[in-house]
C-alpha cells in the first residue's frame, strides 16, 4: 500500500533541507520527527505568549472545540518531515493532564518500502524518547533540539485569543469546522474538529526557507479510562540501555570496512571517536537519505570530506546513538544521544526492523555504527573476546583513503544513482558500486576520486592522527 507514491507521485519530491546551524537533527534521520513535534508544541505556547492579533471571527463561527484532554485513536498520517512523502497508519494518544502524548507512525523506509519502521515518540513532561524496533523495542533519550516540553496540541483552538475559525469543511467524509492557530509568520497549525471530536490536524513549519509539515487524521476517538495508562507513561526500556549482543560475547573482532562524512578544517576533524560511521551499503542509504532532498546549492555545507577506515570491532553491539559534530564545528561536538560508553553501537540504516536489527547477521541495507570514545582500544591493541566485559571494543587499522565528497556528489553524479536506487525500491545498488568505485581508484574515468590525505597541522607537535 505504502508503496504507491512511488509511482504515482514520480518524479521525486526533492525538497531543500536546512543548514545545519540551527538543527542539529540533519544527519540524523529520524529525529526530524521529533523535533517537529516539539517545534509545534513551541509555537503554540509562542502564540499563546503573544497573542498575535485579533480577527473578528466569521459571522456564524460554530462553538469552539474543546478537545478531550485524555483521548488515543488511530491515525493516518501525511508527512514531509524527513524530505520526502511518506503515508501510513499510525496511533495517536495524550492525556494534557498528565503532560503525555504517545505518537506511533508505521513508516515505510526510504529505497526499500517493504522494510518497516515503526517510530514511536514520547513526549512526557520535559522528556522526550524515540521508541523503535517493534517487538524488540530499543528506546533512545533524546537530548535537545532546544528544551523539550509537552503541549497539547489542540486546547489552542478553544482559545480565541490565539485561533480563528476558517469555515466549514469535509475531511474523509466526515464534516467539520477549520481553526487556524493565529500566526506571525509561515508557521501554520489547523485543526479541524467535528464538535469536540478532532479529525485532522495539520502543521506546517518554514525554516530557512525550507518546508516541514504533518497532517494526522484521527479515527474513532477513545475517551477517559479506555485509554490505557501504561500507554503514557515511560517504559521500562527507556531506564537501561540495551546490552551487548549475546550472540557476539566470547567472539573475536570482526573486520569493518567503514564510510564517515566529516570536515575537513582541522586535524580534529579526522578523529572518529564518537562519531557515526557506516558500512559500504549503510553509507549509500546515509548519503542518498542526507542529500536526495537538498541538492543544490546546500553542497557547501562544512562535512565536506568522506573517509574510509579499516576498523576492528566486538560484534558484542549496543544500542546505536546518533552523534553530531565536530570541535570545530557550531555547535561544538561531538555529542551523541545517551546510550552505553563503551559498546559499539549497531543499527539498520532508519532503525528499521525488528530490534533496530542491531544482533542481526545482516541486514539488507548494511548497518550504521556508533563508536564510542570509552570504547576505543588503547594504541597498539585491539578489541578481545571479552570486549562486551571488557570495554576495549574497536581499534583502528588504518585510515585508507579520504576524498572530497563534491567529488562523489558532483564530478560523478552520485544523486542520480540514488533517484534511481529509489524509484527501483530494492536496496542501494547502485548507489553503492559508485561510492565504491569512489575510493577504488583515482581514475575519474572509472568513477575514481583523488586521496585527499589529511590536513597539515598548523602545530605539527599536535599531529595526533586517528
Ligand atoms: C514564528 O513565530 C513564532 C511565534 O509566533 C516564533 O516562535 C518562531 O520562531 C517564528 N518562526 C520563524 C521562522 O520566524
Ligand atoms: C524537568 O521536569 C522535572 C520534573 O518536573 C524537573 O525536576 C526538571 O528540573 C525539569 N528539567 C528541565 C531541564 O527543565
Ligand atoms: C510494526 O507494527 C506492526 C503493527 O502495527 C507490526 O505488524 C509489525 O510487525 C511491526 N514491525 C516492526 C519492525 O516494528
Ligand atoms: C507539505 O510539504 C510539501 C513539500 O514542501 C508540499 O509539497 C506539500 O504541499 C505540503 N503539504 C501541505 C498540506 O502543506
Ligand atoms: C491538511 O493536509 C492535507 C494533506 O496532508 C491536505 O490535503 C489538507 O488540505 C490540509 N488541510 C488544511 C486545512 O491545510
Ligand atoms: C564552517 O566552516 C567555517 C570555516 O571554514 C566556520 O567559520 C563555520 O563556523 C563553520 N560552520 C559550522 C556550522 O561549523
Amino acid at each position: 500500500m505504502g508503496l504507491l507514491w512511488l509511482w504515482t507521485c514520480a518524479p521525486l519530491y526533492i525538497v531543500q533541507a536546512l543548514a545545519d546551524t540551527d538543527l542539529g537533527f540533519q544527519r540524523n534521520p529520524g529525529l526530524e520527527v521529533d523535533w517537529m513535534l516539539g517545534e509545534a508544541g513551541r509555537m503554540i505556547r509562542a502564540a499563546e505568549e503573544i497573542k498575535p492579533w485579533r480577527t473578528p471571527g466569521l459571522q456564524d463561527e460554530p462553538a469552539r472545540p474543546t478537545v478531550p484532554r485524555r483521548f488515543s485513536a488511530d491515525i493516518e498520517y501525511v508527512t514531509f518531515e524527513s524530505g520526502f512523502l511518506q503515508t501510513g497508519r499510525g496511533f495517536f494518544a495524550q492525556d494534557a493532564n498528565e503532560e503525555a502524548m504517545r505518537v506511533l507512525t508505521v513508516r515505510h523506509t526510504l529505497g526499500m518500502s517493504q522494510l518497516l519502521n515503526n517510530h514511536t515518540s514520547l513526549l512526557l513532561g520535559n522528556e522526550s524518547y524515540i521508541i523503535n524496533g517493534g517487538d524488540l523495542p530499543i528506546c533512545k533519550k533524546l537530548p535537545f533540539f532546544g528544551q523539550q516540553q509537552f503541549v497539547d496540541l489542540f486546547a489552542w483552538a478553544a482559545n480565541p485569543a490565539v485561533s480563528r475559525y476558517t469555515g466549514e469543511r469535509v475531511v474523509a467524509g466526515r464534516a467539520c469546522s477549520l481553526w487556524y492557530l493565529l500566526s506571525t509568520n509561515q508557521t501554520r497549525i489547523s485543526l479541524c474538529a467535528a464538535g469536540n471530536t478532532p479529525v485532522e490536524l495539520n502543521v506546517t513549519l518554514s525554516r530557512s526557507g525550507t518546508t516541514f509539515n504533518f497532517t494526522y487524521q484521527f479515527d474513532r476517538l477513545k475517551l477517559g479510562s479506555e485509554v490505557p495508562e501504561q500507554l503514557l507513561q515511560k517504559p521500562q526500556i527507556c531506564d537501561s540501555f540495551a546490552p551487548a549482543c549475546e550472540n557476539g560475547r566470547g567472539l573475536d573482532p570482526v573486520p569493518l570496512d567503514a564510510y564517515i562524512f566529516h570536515p575537513g578544517m582541522s586535524v580534529e576533524d579526522y578523529n572518529i571517536e564518537d562519531q557515526n560511521v557506516a558500512d559500504l551499503a549503510g553509507y549509500a542509504a546515509f548519503i542518498c537519505m542526507d542529500w536526495l532532498f537538498h541538492e543544490s546549492p546546500r553542497l557547501g555545507h562544512n562535512y565536506t570530506l568522506i573517509s574510509r577506515y579499516s576498523l576492528e570491532i566486538s560484534p558484542s553491539f549496543g544500542q546505536y546513538r546518533p552523534c553530531n559534530g565536530y570541535p570545530d564545528t557550531i555547535p561544538p561536538g561531538p555529542s551523541c544521544v545517551p546510550g552505553d560508553p563503551r559498546l559499539v553501537g549497531r543499527e539498520a540504516p532508519f532503525s528499521a526492523g525488528e530490534g533496530e536489527l542491531r544482533c542481526a547477521a545482516g541486514s539488507p541495507l548494511g548497518f550504521w555504527y556508533q563508536l564510542p570514545k570509552g570504547g576505543r582500544c588503547s594504541t597498539g591493541h585491539r578489541p578481545s573476546k571479552e570486549a562486551w566485559a571488557t570495554g576495549c571494543t574497536w581499534s583502528v587499522q588504518k585510515r585508507l583513503k579520504t576524498i572530497q565528497q563534491a567529488c562523489l556528489l558532483r564530478n560523478h553524479n552520485f544523486l542520480q544513482y540514488c533517484k534511481a536506487d529509489v524509484l527501483e525500491d530494492k536496496g542501494f545498488g547502485r548507489s553503492m558500486k559508485a561510492l565504491e568505485a569512489a575510493f577504488a581508484s583515482e581514475d575519474s574515468s572509472l568513477g575514481g576520486c583523488a586521496d585527499v590525505g589529511e590536513p597539515v597541522a598548523q602545530d605539527s607537535e599536535s599531529m595526533v592522527v586517528v
